[in-house]
């Protein structure tokens, strides 16, 4: 008898799950959700803006500190570190301003917390616009009014359909289309695009003189936990096609602009796919294909064959690059936020990211040009939990998993 009760609870639990085949219950379920959780009375916004309607979900409530679902951002009024970890980066490090003096330097130095990342406008929850320029790097997209619904559209109205084409009209969506566990499209119903992403022919009805968006949303697929420490295991966003030209919505300088090929056409040759795989760490190129994998320095597959990009970031989630894999915006940036200038996803301003087998802070032994203002915690945060051991005792920047070997 002891043995059916939990036979049946494990049963229940399973199928409960497999439901939807997601962690969590849907509100957007990859396109409009209810309007009262936004509005008022539309168009009037439960939020004093955009940004914070959406943070009123989206920001971790008071007390909530370790990652966990949809969260994009960390109450900092409760928590003084940055603790959510979704694959675009919390928001959250765009308060956060650091500034140190290295012992024989006259000048003090700082990384501020607005060149951190994509500066969202969100009044009720302190987030205002980037003060040092008036239009995206690149592009025209104006500053003041950067905010979620820049990119995310708030009405999910971009689909995927059964051709692979992505449209505003067309059968219902169903769900989102997000993730390994999404349903398929048919000529029955859609499924959301990535993440929500707006596409072309896209600007927020209030912003009519911003740019309008040239390209499609990127077609992308995460695991179902997304958000998530990954000491024990990566967190794998199978990354297929169309990143960076999704950037360039409001980047349209950025072909080559960090002097570094980007792209469709920047394809890993072999030289480097080897690399890659054979990097685990700073002097130790004892690596192999089947685990090489790391979201730290991630690229996209080169595909747009759903039950292939589905597969990749179900069961083969460590293996490292082969033939066809590309460079893209996201190889180095994160899309939020990151503690690191230019919201890059390692620290391209110190000489070691690991120094002496720590992760560096001002709360331990690392030179003060080292922990860069940081505590070692914070940096632990960057690399999103791992452990310290997973890297050389004096690790160098994360460009090397490409460009070095042994
Ligand atoms: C996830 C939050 C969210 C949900 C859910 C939502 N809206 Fe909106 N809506 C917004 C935001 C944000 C704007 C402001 C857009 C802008 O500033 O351009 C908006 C604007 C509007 C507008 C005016 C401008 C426009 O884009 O057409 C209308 C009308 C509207 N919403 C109707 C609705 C209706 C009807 C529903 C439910 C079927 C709904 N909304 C659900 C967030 C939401
Ligand atoms: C009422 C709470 C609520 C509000 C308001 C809200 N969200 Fe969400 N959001 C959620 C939940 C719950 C999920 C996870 C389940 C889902 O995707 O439906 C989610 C998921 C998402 C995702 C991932 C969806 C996917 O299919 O991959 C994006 C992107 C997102 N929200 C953006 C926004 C933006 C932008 C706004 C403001 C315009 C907003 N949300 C407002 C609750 C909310
Ligand atoms: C500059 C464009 C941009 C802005 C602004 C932006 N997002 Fe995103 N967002 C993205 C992209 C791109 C991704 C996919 C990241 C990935 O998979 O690496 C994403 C992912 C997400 C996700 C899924 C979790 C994750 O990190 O992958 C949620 C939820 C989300 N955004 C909500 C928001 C909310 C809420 C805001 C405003 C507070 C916002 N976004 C502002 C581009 C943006
Ligand atoms: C809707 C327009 C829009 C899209 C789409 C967009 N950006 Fe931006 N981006 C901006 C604006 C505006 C700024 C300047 C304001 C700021 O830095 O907060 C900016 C700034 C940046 C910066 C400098 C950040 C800093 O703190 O110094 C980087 C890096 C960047 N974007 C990368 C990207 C990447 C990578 C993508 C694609 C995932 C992307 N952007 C998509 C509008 C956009
Ligand atoms: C190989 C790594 C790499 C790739 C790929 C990359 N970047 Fe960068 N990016 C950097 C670095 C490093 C910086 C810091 C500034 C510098 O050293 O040039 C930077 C800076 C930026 C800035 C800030 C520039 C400013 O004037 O403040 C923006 C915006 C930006 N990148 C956008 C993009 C976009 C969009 C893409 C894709 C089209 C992209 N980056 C691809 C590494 C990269
Ligand atoms: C995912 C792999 C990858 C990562 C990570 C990476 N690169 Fe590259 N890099 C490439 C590829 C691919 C090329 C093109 C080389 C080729 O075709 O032989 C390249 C070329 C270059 C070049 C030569 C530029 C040219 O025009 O030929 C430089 C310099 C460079 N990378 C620097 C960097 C720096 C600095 C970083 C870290 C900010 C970095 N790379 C990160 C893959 C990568």
């Amino acid at each position: 008898m002891p043995r059916i009760a939990f036979c049946c609870v494990f049963f229940f639990f399973f199928v409960s799950c497999a439901g939807t085949g997601l962690s969590q219950e849907p509100f957007h379920n990859g396109g409009r959700g209810e309007c009262s959780q936004c509005h008022t009375e539309p168009p009037l916004l439960l939020g004093g803006d955009a940004g914070s309607t959406c943070l009123r979900c989206h920001q971790a409530q008071a007390g909530i500190t370790p990652a966990g679902q949809h969260y994009v951002a960390t109450d900092t009024a409760t928590f003084h570190v940055c603790v959510q970890l979704p694959p675009g980066g919390d928001f959250c490090w765009l308060k956060k301003n650091y500034s140190w003096q290295a012992a024989g330097e006259e000048q003090a130095q700082g990384s501020t917390g607005e060149s951190h990342g994509h500066n969202i406008v969100a009044v009720d929850y302190g987030y205002g616009p980037d003060s040092s320029s008036s239009f995206a790097p690149g592009g025209s997209y104006p500053v003041a009014s950067l905010t979620c619904i820049s990119c995310h559209d708030p009405h999910g109205n971009y689909r995927r359909l059964e051709s692979g084409m992505v449209a505003t009209e067309g059968p219902p969506i169903l769900a989102s289309g997000s993730y390994a566990e999404s349903p398929d499209p048919d000529a029955a119903g859609s499924v959301g695009v990535y993440r929500l992403l707006a596409g072309k022919g896209y600007r927020p009805k209030s912003l009519p003189g911003a740019p309008t968006f040239a390209w499609d949303p990127p077609l992308a697929v995460s695991p179902a936990q997304y958000n998530r420490a990954e000491a024990s295991g990566d967190t794998r966003v199978v990354y297929g096609s169309g990143m960076s030209e999704w950037c360039r919505n409001c980047h349209q300088g950025f072909e080559n602009f960090c002097q570094h090929p980007v792209g469709a056409d920047a394809l890993l040759p072999a030289a480097i796919i080897e690399n890659y795989n054979r990097y685990i760490a700073s002097g130790n190129f004892s690596g192999h294909y089947s685990t090489a994998y790391t979201s730290l320095v991630p690229y996209e597959v080169g595909e747009s064959d759903f039950s292939r990009l589905k597969m990749l970031a179900g069961s083969l989630g460590e293996s490292g690059p082969a033939a066809g894999v590309n460079v893209m915006c996201l190889t180095c940036h994160r899309a939020h936020a990151s503690g690191w200038d230019n919201m890059l996803r390692w620290n391209m301003q110190a000489e070691f990211l690991v120094y002496d087998g720590k992760f560096p802070g001002i709360d331990n032994s690392a030179p003060t040009q080292i922990a860069q203002g940081r505590t070692a915690e914070e940096t632990r945060k960057n690399f999103y939990d791992r452990l310290v051991s997973s890297f050389a005792s004096y690790q160098r920047s994360l460009c090397n998993k490409c460009h070095v070997h042994d």
